[in-house]
């Protein structure tokens, strides 16, 4: 079965989505939004809503820009505050929040995600990043952004230090036997006492053993340095791939390092993104498609794709081709969907914003029902994907007609499932509960 997450974008997936007559535009600070959207995404059947993050205005030294552009997220609730309200307002659906191992610290983190899974009664999920946005390193007493392979570095370490506090307790350490005065059995607890080279934790947690064990891990990137870190630590991988060959290629690297870890392929799911644009009918969807693109000024498209490639791009011709990008510190996976669509498709500076902006860099399926349908179960079934990690260009209307038009046909072919297999999102991703590893003690008779 196919495994659908959805990116929640406060003002929608398109840089102009917005702008649109029917788009909500406050749900950067009106949480009523969020009810109502969260159980828009439920009545989908969607395994999972997620949020990306950071922990500083992206773009603010260009006000210019950033006046005309809400789609960096310049304002958002915060999002494991915004996810523990959804979780009364939900049921089934997967509560993902995106938190930075680069500017956070794994105790407060195992907290965050280990309660959040708790008042969800196991439906959290933690994207982790190491942050793509370098001039948050300002708001943490620092002037740079660390490289990237120390931020992997220090990823590593710190999602082992997260999954060895969340396995601080033993499922049954709580007895809250009020006859014999037990609350707790010190004998199913331990200390983590980790030492290692950027952290230094004792333990334990303070938050009895999550639901699921361990709250679903997602990984958000395509470097090798990501892939690593995924295929040794996580359940999912979120990537940007924009063509099916290159996601064919992302998909059998990415299951082989999997294996190389001791893991089974099917324990880490792989979702690239994907910009749906759906219409009753074809010409329903161009129509749509039309509106949005005429709703991105050509001077905010140069500007959104110079920040992607990392590069003032104002300075070459419009028409022109993509001149060499330097080796920023930025997201080195959409900079590299960047070199090989303007490769390998010969696209102009203008032609790549059109094309880019849209999507910003994932595959783009538009059509109608059966059209992105189509698309989707040739991906799932030519080993490109296990999943899709949807992005819809503006909220609340282009989601719900994904839920409204493409789910229905999915369910109708048998790909996506009609009701949730379980409670918890790792019983709805089909995703085994870590075990404790403590001893195993029958109950008293
Ligand atoms: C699909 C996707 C989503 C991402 N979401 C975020 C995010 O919400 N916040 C963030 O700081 N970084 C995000 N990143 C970037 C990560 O910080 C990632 O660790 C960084 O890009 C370096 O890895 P890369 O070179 O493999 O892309 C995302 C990356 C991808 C591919």
């Amino acid at each position: 079965m196919l495994k659908l997450s959805v990116f929640m974008s406060p003002t929608g997936g398109h840089v102009g989505g917005w702008r649109h007559p029917d788009a909500v535009t406050d749900a950067g600070f009106n949480i009523e939004r969020w009810a109502e959207l969260g159980k828009l995404v439920e009545r989908g059947k969607l395994d999972m809503m997620f949020l990306a993050d950071g922990n500083g205005v992206n773009g603010i030294e260009d006000p210019d820009l950033l006046s005309r552009n809400p789609t960096v997220r310049p304002v958002v609730i915060e999002p494991i505050t915004l996810l523990s309200t959804l979780a009364m307002h939900t049921k089934n659906v997967g509560l993902v929040a995106t938190a930075t191992t680069t500017y956070a610290e794994p105790y407060s983190i195992a907290r965050h995600f280990g309660s959040l899974d708790w008042a969800s009664k196991g439906r959290a999920g933690w994207n982790v990043v190491t942050t793509s946005n370098s001039a948050d390193s300002m708001n943490f007493g620092r002037d740079e952004h660390s490289e990237q392979s120390e931020r992997f570095e220090r990823a590593e370490e710190f999602v082992d230090v997260v999954k060895g506090l969340w396995d601080s307790w033993a499922d049954d350490a709580f007895v809250m036997d009020k006859e014999s005065g037990v609350f707790l059995r010190g004998d199913r607890v331990r200390l983590l006492n980790h030492k290692g080279k950027h952290f230094s934790v004792r333990g334990p947690l303070n938050c009895a053993r999550p639901p699921q064990g361990h709250p679903v891990v997602v990984v958000a990137g395509a470097s090798d340095a990501a892939k690593e870190l995924a295929a040794r630590t996580a359940d999912v991988i979120f990537t940007v791939t924009e063509t099916k060959e290159s996601a064919q290629e992302f998909y059998a690297d990415f299951k082989a390092r999997v294996v190389k870890h001791g893991r089974h392929p099917d324990e880490v799911k792989v979702f690239p993104g994907a910009s749906i644009f759906v219409g009753k009918t074809e010409q329903d969807a161009e129509d749509i498609y039309k509106q949005l693109q005429d709703l991105i000024p050509e001077q905010v498209g140069i500007q959104v794709l110079s920040r992607i490639a990392g590069l003032d791009l104002t300075q070459y011709p419009l028409d022109g081709p993509l001149p060499e990008m330097p080796e920023t510190r930025g997201i080195g996976s959409f900079r590299a969907a960047l070199r090989r669509l303007s490769d390998n498709e010969g696209y102009s500076i203008r032609e790549l914003y059109q094309r880019v902006l849209p999507a910003r860099g994932h595959i783009m399926m538009k059509g109608d029902p059966k059209q992105v349908a189509d698309q989707m179960e040739e991906w799932y079934r030519d080993k490109a994907c296990d999943g899709f990690n949807l992005v819809a260009a503006y909220l609340p209307g282009a989601l719900e007609a994904i839920i409204d038009l493409v789910i229905p046909e999915l369910q109708g072919r048998g790909l996506f499932r009609k009701e949730y297999e379980g409670s918890t999102l790792r019983e709805n991703l089909g995703l085994a509960r870590p075990a404790d590893g403590f001893p195993y003690i029958a109950p008293a008779a």
